[in-house]
């Protein structure tokens, strides 16, 4: 099968959050079993450009359509991990993605809506004839409306598209004279049964375009695939997944194991697996091997080496990931004989501001370490030094840190939403059958009920250490490859092929 992703993100040359890692993960496992997989995206002047290996160009002179003029892109093609990927670099005066982000420009809808029109039309110019389009979030869902209403009558015909929801929160909404700008004709897109937005007549909603015209449409959980079909977490698209229910479901995230992995892991100071599992109370082969990550992690980070947990926390710094209670969590920490540290990205300026302030406020305090930025080596020596990981989302698709963490035998200690309900299981609570208890969870967003799993879980590891190590050694076992999920997108490629 010949699979063609579109995304605005993919790890490790364009990482913003878990989309790059699902970009990567996805398209290697499928490509594993047999299949053709290419990958399309933006060729940012801020992408990690040495994890490209042979970048050569491979059409000079792209001619792509933006506001009423057709403008030359070079279209770049280079190996990432052994996947092909071809980058767009578009010539138009505004540079749309030499910009220094990848995301967070006043014009990102511009960006995305000529990144999108430009992929398809290199795909028509060069003759590729895709079985699947598998498109991914607001950035690249007008790829659907796209396809279908231009370039299917122009002969780019043979694929079905796949439309993934990595996130509802974020929908791309913009005016009509958006899509006029990719030559689309945006008023007769502004109506209910196409990209008019739900809770705005006036407005287009990208998103949404990607649901109603996609062949099918999935979530990257199922619990998220129920959640976002109420108006809680529907953020007004609820109806229309409601409406389209039939051809939308909800499909767990895996790892990449060959890079999230304790046993190969490139930055680890030294590796680990459950196999060294304790044959006796005196070899504990695997416990020591982490107990030097998290050495290494203190030394790294000026840390004391005392006898407490450490609590990591690695995420981007949004309304998303439950801001109050992390903040909650490092007080709880400092307070109770934890250290806690935390590396978060802040794209937006009030909480980075705060969380600057929340830095310094603990300079005096060695036990706590905050690190406001993007570090892919400290966020593998975090999953590999630490005790335990944090995660309270408010709201979570699917969430990668607690599996990666499973992974480093590092327990999750998460909030029950989306995702982390789906994959961690409370180990003082009754766990549904098939499972097993591999974490704490905790249910309502408040101080309260962080409190309580974080002190269950403090009791665990300062007084019932041959728990918390069976916790630890159990869930570096469990699979959360990409193996089974890739397995489910398969089916879904294949039942859509069949009704050709
Ligand atoms: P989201 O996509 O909502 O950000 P996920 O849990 O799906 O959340 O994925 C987050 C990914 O980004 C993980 O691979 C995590 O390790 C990584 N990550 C988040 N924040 C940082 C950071 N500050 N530095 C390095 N990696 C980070
Ligand atoms: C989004 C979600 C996150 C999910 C990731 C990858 O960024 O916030 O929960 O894991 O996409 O699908």
């Amino acid at each position: 099968m010949y699979i063609v992703n579109l995304a605005s993100e993919l790890a490790p040359v364009a990482k913003v959050g878990g989309l790059a890692d699902v970009l990567l993960g996805l398209s290697r496992e499928l490509s594993w079993k047999g299949h053709d997989v290419d990958i399309i995206i933006p060729k940012y002047d801020c992408m990690n450009s040495a994890e490209i290996r042979d970048l050569q160009i491979f059409h000079p002179d792209l001619m792509s359509f933006f506001e009423g003029g057709w403008y030359p892109n070079t279209i770049w093609m280079g190996w990432v991990e052994n996947l092909k990927v071809y980058f767009i670099e578009p010539h138009h005066p505004r540079y749309f993605f030499n910009r220094g982000c990848c995301y967070g420009c006043e014009d990102d809808i511009d960006r995305f809506l000529y990144f999108t029109r430009t992929a398809l039309e290199f795909m028509f110019k060069r003759g590729f004839r895709p079985d699947i389009i598998h498109l991914h979030d607001w950035q690249t869902a007008v790829g659907a409306p796209l396809y279908k209403d231009m370039y299917v009558p122009l002969g780019l015909n043979s694929a079905k598209i796949v439309f993934t929801i990595h996130n509802i929160e974020y929908q791309g909404k913009c005016t009509k004279d958006n899509l006029d700008s990719i030559g689309m004709h945006g008023i007769n897109y502004l109506v209910p049964n196409k990209l008019q937005d739900n809770q705005n007549d006036q407005s287009i909603n990208l998103l949404k375009g990607g649901i109603v015209y996609s062949d099918f449409v999935t979530t990257v959980s199922p619990s998220y695939a129920r959640e976002v079909q109420t108006p809680v977490q529907g953020k007004g698209l609820e109806k229309t997944l409601i409406q389209y229910s039939s051809k939308f479901t909800g499909i767990l995230n895996g790892v990449d194991y060959s890079y999230w992995n304790p046993e190969v892991d490139r930055y680890l100071p030294t590796q680990y697996s459950p196999r060294e599992k304790p044959l006796d109370k005196k070899d504990h082969k695997t416990l020591d091997a982490k107990g030097f990550v998290k050495k290494y992690l203190r030394e790294k980070l000026n840390m004391p080496e005392e006898h407490r947990p450490i609590i990591g926390c690695v995420c981007r710094l949004v309304p998303q990931k439950g801001i109050e209670l992390i903040k909650h969590a490092i007080k709880y920490s400092a307070e109770n004989n934890a250290q806690f540290v935390l590396l978060g990205l802040c794209p937006i300026p009030s909480i980075a501001k705060e969380f600057h302030e929340l830095k310094n406020s603990y300079a005096d305090d060695q036990n706590i370490n905050i690190t406001l930025h993007l570090q892919e080596d400290l966020s593998h020596i975090i999953f590999g030094g630490a005790d335990m990981i944090i995660v309270p989302s408010l709201f979570e698709p699917c969430g990668l840190t607690q599996l990666i963490a499973l992974k480093y035998g590092t327990i999750p200690l998460v909030r029950k939403t989306g995702g982390l309900g789906d994959t961690i299981y409370d180990i003082d609570n009754d766990v549904p059958a098939a499972h097993m208890g591999n974490g704490y969870v905790f249910e309502d967003p408040t101080n309260k009920a962080l409190e309580s799993a974080l002190s269950r879980a403090f009791d665990c590891w300062f007084h019932h250490l041959e728990k918390w190590r069976k916790m630890m050694i159990d869930g570096m076992a469990v699979d959360f490859s990409w193996n089974v999920p890739s397995n489910k997108y398969l089916e879904i490629y294949n039942n859509l092929l069949q009704k050709l």
